[in-house]
């Protein structure tokens, strides 16, 4: 499992060039499923066939937060956009790698000691640059243009339980995703496990792959707060190792009860941990699913995260391998 997720998160892919872990994905997934496929966003959908009749669907997004070259300076330096939600306070200091495997540094502008703790205490990307190395603008174009997406760079850490690396939002659910793939033998429903694109720009792909499918249940699958840190949040008190959580809410959709009644029966039937989630920000694909077509009852199972949507995301394998049993479960007893 260690060595999947460290394949998965070494891949760069941000929303909207989501190429490079499709392919990487429908490797991992080969000889596992009946029927795989990709539509006309990108998403990769992938079915393993039951025999109720009945459809459950699993989804992850396998885009990541990244950034996209705006602007070339007459030095070299580049200006970028953000694609998704990137701090700038997360990002200074950071190393960011662009297709090509072109590497710059992202660094502050500051003309003066005032300038600079101006700066830092409103920091935004109209003060930040990215500088590859380059002596001036030419050398600067013939290594990237206006359009180059890039992200953070990948570095896997097997910490041992704990896991840490970028884009663990959301390739741990992808992982996860894979794995139930491969350990699942007999499905009840059909099961489709959607990877879907463009997530973190606004749930684009799930919409679209909602419609599709139309299931009886939809499930996201993604990364939620590590509020377990020094001074973490008084009001969400969730642990990294404490097992996957179901969610109740965020910020965008609340999960339907018949998810939250059906998935708390498998995790007590199995014994497995889990957590209620009720996060206080932030939102899933269960939104885009719950509001596509007639309407989809939809919920989300999410991976406890510290330092979600930094170069540094870290997760704990006991509540990887949690979600695996869970979902597995599931899938084996149908959406009912
Ligand atoms: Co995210
Ligand atoms: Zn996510």
């Amino acid at each position: 499992m260690k060595e999947l997720i460290k394949r998965l998160t070494d891949v760069r892919s941000p929303s909207g060039r989501e190429d490079n872990i499709t392919e990487a994905i429908k490797k991992e997934l080969e000889g596992n499923v009946d029927e795989i496929r990709t539509d006309n966003l990108g998403n990769l959908i992938a079915v393993k066939k039951g025999s109720s009749g009945k459809k459950l669907l699993l989804d992850a997004h396998m885009d990541e937060i990244g950034f996209v070259v705006s602007h070339i300076d007459d030095n070299g330096f580049l200006r970028v956009e953000t694609v998704g939600g990137v701090s700038p306070y997360m990002m200074l200091g950071t190393r960011i790698v662009f297709d090509g495997g072109v590497a710059g540094v992202a660094g502050m502008e500051a003309e003066s000691m005032k300038d600079t703790t101006e700066n830092i205490k409103n920091l935004d990307l109209d003060v930040l640059f990215v500088d590859i190395g380059a002596r001036n603008k030419e050398e600067a174009e013939a290594l990237v243009s206006i359009g180059t997406f890039g992200t953070y760079e990948p570095g896997f850490v097997d910490a041992g339980n704990r896991l840490i690396s970028k884009s663990m939002d959301d390739r741990i659910g992808c992982a996860i995703l894979i794995q139930v793939a491969r350990e699942l033998e007999r499905p009840e429903d059909d099961v489709y496990f959607v990877f879907s694109t463009q997530e973190e720009v606004g749930l684009v792909g799930a919409s679209v792959a909602a419609f599709d499918i139309m299931p009886d249940l939809a499930i996201a699958v993604d990364v939620t707060a590590g509020p377990d840190t020094p001074k973490g949040s008084k009001r969400m008190k969730f642990k990294l190792g404490k097992g996957p959580t179901i969610k109740i809410k965020d910020r965008a959709s609340i999960s339907s009860s018949f998810f939250v009644d059906r998935m708390t029966k498998v995790a007590k039937d199995h014994s497995i941990p889990f957590q209620y989630e009720v996060l206080l920000y932030g939102g899933t694909n269960a939104m885009g699913y719950q509001l596509t077509g007639r309407g989809i009852r939809a919920g989300t199972v999410s991976i406890p995260t510290r330092y979600v949507h930094s170069p540094h995301e870290m997760v704990d394998l006991d509540d990887v391998l949690g979600a695996v049993k869970m979902l597995k479960a599931l899938a084996e007893e149908g959406v009912g």
